[in-house]
């Protein structure tokens, strides 16, 4: 397996991810134009930065990569991934359409996230079966990508849901690599993981446990983890399990939040939210999401409609902007789940908006800059998942925020193991009580939310990206 490859020099350091750092779209004039991926994942990863030898390998996601991947052997130009070395794998798309929307989004990702609504879920039958041969198959591709690109005794990366089995193929044809494993998921409860197929779920367990070190955003995570393998597989073997809780980018977020083109959008936004009868600025509570199931976007809509009703005193005082961004649209019920988000709003605006006052401005184009300006004029953040890793917006605002911005955060998201205490902390299944921290939220005396926002700001960039990749690194290698 260690015969030297033709390509450029073999990498010391390798990481391997579904999304890579970019992803490119097809130009009707045949020229292809990369974008940068959405999500924690890409958002922690690219702080590997390009000073590093380190190969990060990913898969193309769609025609616009197999393009690219065609025209460039699979590395990627420099230039579009910010210096990055990017091998990019192009796996057939039915094996990568089974591994990707049907085995890791809808299951593995409905499984720790807890989405399964009966009775029609879940059921694993022969399709299942015919998918999950594809996610191994999948999984196997980047197992002999990254045996042949690492260097003998490289540390190798493997990221999240979709490469579970990954540690455990690698290991085989390289026992001289150190493998890590990290989910950037929640992990689900044991009773909860025990509606996989048992063989499929001691297989992805033992996948992971194929990784000298396996890591979680949150010690909750890591501790169900660990439940699940004493479960199924009597312990965690010789795997390490770590946690390294991934923190915001106050640099870059600080830097970035300031251009021109954020600017313009701060412009734009204040006269969508516009101001009170009485002239005095209106509040606004803002969330920012991928139009995701977990994200509980629809609960959140129907709790601000709440707060308008109990607390009438707050109409045409405050308005809730709202972005959803568009999300693995291949799957019906993601359409179905960003129809209904729209919906939702546009209900709320017909029953309370008057001619000065659009109750919820929501946007569902993505627009990192918007997104940004949104974070500035927010004066309650509202982050309410059903089931988060992490959040990156919850740390994010705070960061970012003009005037000071109270959390209102759901006790669901790993966020809330270091933010807890200076939230205003929901259970996001109770609509009546996220109307109530609503309410608390836009009432907080200015001092002490601005007390609060250092606090949150503070905790939420403990961890940068760099450092949080580094610290893996050099726990991997400690052994
Ligand atoms: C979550 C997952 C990531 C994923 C991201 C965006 O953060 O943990 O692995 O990349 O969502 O989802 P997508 O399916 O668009 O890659």
């Amino acid at each position: 397996a260690s015969s030297a490859s033709a390509g450029p020099a073999r990498a010391r350091v390798l990481v391997a991810s579904n999304r890579g750092p970019v992803s490119y779209t097809l130009r009707d004039d045949g020229a292809l134009v990369a974008k940068r991926g959405g999500g924690g994942l890409v958002s922690g990863l690219s702080a590997i930065g390009p000073d590093t030898d380190a190969v990060w390998v990913c898969a193309a996601l769609g025609d616009g990569d197999r393009e690219a991947v065609r025209r460039l052997d699979g590395r990627l130009d420099p230039a579009d991934t910010g210096g990055q070395r990017v091998r990019m794998l192009g796996i057939p798309p039915e094996v990568y359409a089974d591994a990707y929307n049907g085995v890791a989004n809808s299951t593995l990702w409905f499984v720790h996230h807890l989405l399964y609504q009966t009775p029609l879920e879940p059921s694993f039958g022969p399709e299942f079966r015919a998918q999950w041969a594809s996610y191994e198959a999948y999984n196997r591709a980047f197992a002999e990508a990254l045996a042949d690109e690492a260097a003998d005794g490289a540390a190798v990366l493997v990221q999240d849901y979709h490469l579970a089995l990954v540690p455990g193929m690698l290991r085989a044809l390289r026992p001289d690599l150190s493998i890590g494993h990290f989910s950037h998921t929640p992990w689900a409860p044991v009773d909860y993981f025990r509606l996989l197929p048992d063989d499929i779920a001691r297989q992805l367990l033992r996948g992971i446990l194929g990784a000298d070190r396996a890591a979680f955003l949150t010690h909750r995570w890591a501790d169900a983890f660990t439940a699940c393998c004493a479960e199924l597989l009597g312990g965690t073997g010789k795997t390490r399990v770590g946690v390294h809780g991934l923190g915001a980018d106050a640099d870059f977020l600080r830097e970035r939040a300031h251009r021109p083109d954020v600017d313009e959008r701060i412009a734009t936004l204040r006269e969508q939210i516009g101001r009170a009868p009485d002239g005095s600025r209106r509040r606004t509570v803002v969330r920012v999401d991928r139009t995701e199931l977990s994200k509980n976007i629809v609960r959140g809509l129907l709790a601000y409609r709440q707060l308008l009703v109990d607390h009438p005193e707050w109409r045409e005082r405050v308005a809730h902007v709202a972005f959803a961004y568009p999300s693995r649209q291949d799957l019906a019920v993601y359409r179905d789940y960003t129809a209904e988000v729209q919906r939702v709003a546009d209900e709320i605006n017909t029953e309370f908006g008057t001619y000065g006052w659009t109750p919820v401005v929501l946007h569902v184009k993505d627009d990192f800059a918007r997104s940004l300006a949104a974070y500035r004029l927010a004066d309650v953040a509202l982050v309410n998942p059903i089931r988060d890793g992490m959040n990156l917006v919850a740390k994010e605002i705070p960061v970012v925020s003009e005037r000071g911005c109270a959390l209102v955060l759901s006790r669901e998201a790993g966020a809330y193991e270091e933010l807890g205490e200076d939230a205003l902390v929901i259970n996001p299944y109770d609509i009546s009580a996220t109307a109530t921290a609503l309410h608390d939220a836009l009432s907080l005396p200015d001092g002490d939310r601005a007390e609060r926002t250092k606090r949150l700001a503070a905790a939420a960039t403990a961890l940068p990206p760099q450092r949080w990749f580094l610290d893996q690194l050099e726990a991997l290698r400690e052994g």
